[in-house]
């Protein structure tokens, strides 16, 4: 496959593989009933900052694409909705547009939506021979706000294609830090961040990471949806690899690293839990492209007053007016994410 019928692969199977090889852990993190401090949902405040801006809500659209011509109607719909919400939006990765600025479908999205919020991305390997001068431009060109930089050697080597320089990511890494032109966040893309890594992300001088831990969208699941694939038999035992959502919540708030957590968020009671686990903002990918596909724009909106609703409720019985509160409420954690932890 070229990188144009991979990404337009991606899209088609990734909102269709609705059921995960494993769990993301939200489902052990347990908070209070607390009927005597429960407070209005209406009157919760979800708001939030980030990276110096007001959010109306602690919700960013994760990274998914960019750079083929079926991305620039879906990218430009999530686009309008992250501004009717305020909230932030990440583009897929750059690669294509870097390598080739006609390649822009799906990444313009400022041009008719300049109050967005928005976030390049670019894989950490592919960053170590990057030529820098290609991101200055794509940030001016873009307008990009913030620049994720993913990690994933599992999705590399899921890919017959893929990169298996996997030593070459903390060097890409470094060299995005010294760039410093806007603030690069570090991501996985759905197999989550050990506690060495997240160690090592912080000895470098990363700020702020988005987990993206195992438990929602899977890559090895969507590269071995192809036919014939030729590693099936060897890659088939790591359906399970990967590090669940919550654990690296906890990890990546141990080792003093501002966090986003992503991978299976798929509720507004989801995006309470995390909070309460010390993220700053929940991520979620798949489930826009899969309401996008099932009803439009109207299902990206409905998905997000769903998330928006959800996550009112759940600060509302366990008596948090605001996510510094929250963060703060009592929890128990299930034996199985107690375990990781
Ligand atoms: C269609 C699709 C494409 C994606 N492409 C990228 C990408 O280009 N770069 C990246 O860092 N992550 C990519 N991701 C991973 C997401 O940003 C996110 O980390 C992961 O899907 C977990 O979130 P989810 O369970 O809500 O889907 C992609 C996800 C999907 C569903």
């Amino acid at each position: 496959m070229d990188a144009s019928e991979r990404k337009l692969h991606h899209i088609n199977t990734s909102s269709q593989l609705i059921t995960p090889p494993v769990s993301s852990l939200l489902d052990e993190v347990f908070l209070l009933n607390d009927p005597v401090h429960a407070c209005s949902p209406a009157a919760v405040d979800i708001s939030t900052k980030f990276l110096g801006r007001v959010l109306k809500a602690p919700i960013i659209v994760s990274s998914m694409t960019g750079g083929i011509p079926e991305a620039a109607t879906f990218n430009l719909a999530l686009a309008r909705m992250c501004v009717r919400h305020a909230i932030p939006m990440a583009l897929g990765s750059l690669s294509p547009y870097l390598r080739d600025h006609d390649r822009i479908w799906g990444f313009d999205v400022k041009k008719s939506e300049p109050d967005l919020m928005l976030g390049g991305n670019i894989g950490a390997i592919a960053a170590a021979d990057l030529e820098l001068e290609r991101l200055n431009h794509a940030m001016e060109a873009l307008g990009l706000d913030f620049m994720f930089v993913h990690l994933n050697p599992l999705h590399e080597l899921a890919q017959p294609e893929g990169d298996r320089h996997l030593h070459r990511a903390m060097d890409g890494i470094k060299r995005l830090l010294d760039w410093g032109r806007v603030p690069v966040l570090v991501k996985e893309v759905g197999f989550g961040l050990s506690k060495r890594s997240l160690d090592t992300l912080k000895e470098s001088g990363v700020i702020w990471v988005d987990v993206a831990g195992s438990g929602g969208t899977s890559f090895l699941d969507i590269e071995l949806s192809r036919p014939n694939h030729p590693d099936r038999e060897v890659l088939e035992p790591f359906r399970t690899w990967g590090i669940p959502t919550a654990p690296a919540v906890m990890w990546a708030k141990e080792a003093g690293l501002r966090v986003i957590g992503s991978g299976g968020v798929r509720t507004g009671l989801d995006v309470a839990r995390l909070l309460a686990l010390g993220a700053q903002l929940a991520g979620v990918a798949a489930p826009w492209l899969r309401a996008w596909q099932d009803s439009g724009e109207e299902g990206m909106d409905h998905l997000y007053t769903v998330l928006e609703t959800g996550l009112r409720y759940a600060m509302a019985l366990a008596g948090a007016g605001t996510i510094k509160e929250l963060q703060h409420v009592p929890r128990v954690l299930g034996d199985r994410l107690a375990q990781w932890v």
